[in-house]
């Protein structure tokens, strides 16, 4: 989908890499959490592919609920500015919650994440994310389900967008400016 645009630059991250991955994060809260009901807790837009992917490799009763922020608006760097655009439907008191984020960058938007569901009194609080990059964060947050270490581009694919295109490559790549 769009893969052949003038807009896609190198693949940092293929398919299969990606896959692989994911099922090994799927393994490690399948472990972690047996015996619980955790709540994954799902970053919209981003997150919405990994998401898919992950649940279904976690062998475990999970619910599902979804937060839709915006830190960038449309542009390609954080502002340390989060808007909650769509809140959670579930209540979080003496839940296991997971965020569930496509990409670290920053750490902004995860900083401020946490700390608004921490208020919520969840039992636990931990993160999932699939890719991190390299050198980039501004903020000490912890990210125990961490994914892919990438180079400290744009990218794109996985749920990943350039105002709002790309989200359907089913690998990551370095997203080229016109
Ligand atoms: P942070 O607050 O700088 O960590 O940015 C976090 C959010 O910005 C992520 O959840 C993404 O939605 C978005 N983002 C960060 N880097 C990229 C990128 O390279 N491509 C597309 N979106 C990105
Ligand atoms: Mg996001």
């Amino acid at each position: 989908m769009d893969s052949d645009s003038k807009n896609i630059g190198k693949i940092f991250v293929t398919e299969e890499e990606i896959q692989a991955k994911v099922k090994e994060l799927g393994q490690l809260i399948t472990k972690d959490y047996a015996g619980k009901n955790p709540l994954l807790v799902g970053v919209l837009k981003g997150a919405f592919i990994f998401m898919a992917d992950l649940i279904r490799e976690i062998d475990l009763e999970c619910d599902v609920d979804f937060m839709a922020v915006s830190s960038y608006g449309a542009a390609t760097r954080s502002s340390g500015v989060v808007r909650i655009i769509k809140d959670l439907d579930a209540d979080l008191t003496d839940r296991d919650v997971i965020i569930v984020e496509d990409i670290i960058d920053s750490g902004l938007t995860l900083s401020y994440l946490k700390k608004n569901l921490l208020a919520r009194l969840p039992q636990s609080l931990e993160v999932c994310a699939m890719f991190v990059k390299e050198g980039l964060q501004k903020t000490n947050e912890t990210v125990k389900y961490e994914g892919i270490s990438i180079p400290p581009d744009f990218v794109v694919g996985y749920g990943l967008d350039a105002a709002e295109k790309f989200r359907g490559l089913s690998y990551l790549a370095a997203y080229l400016k016109d």
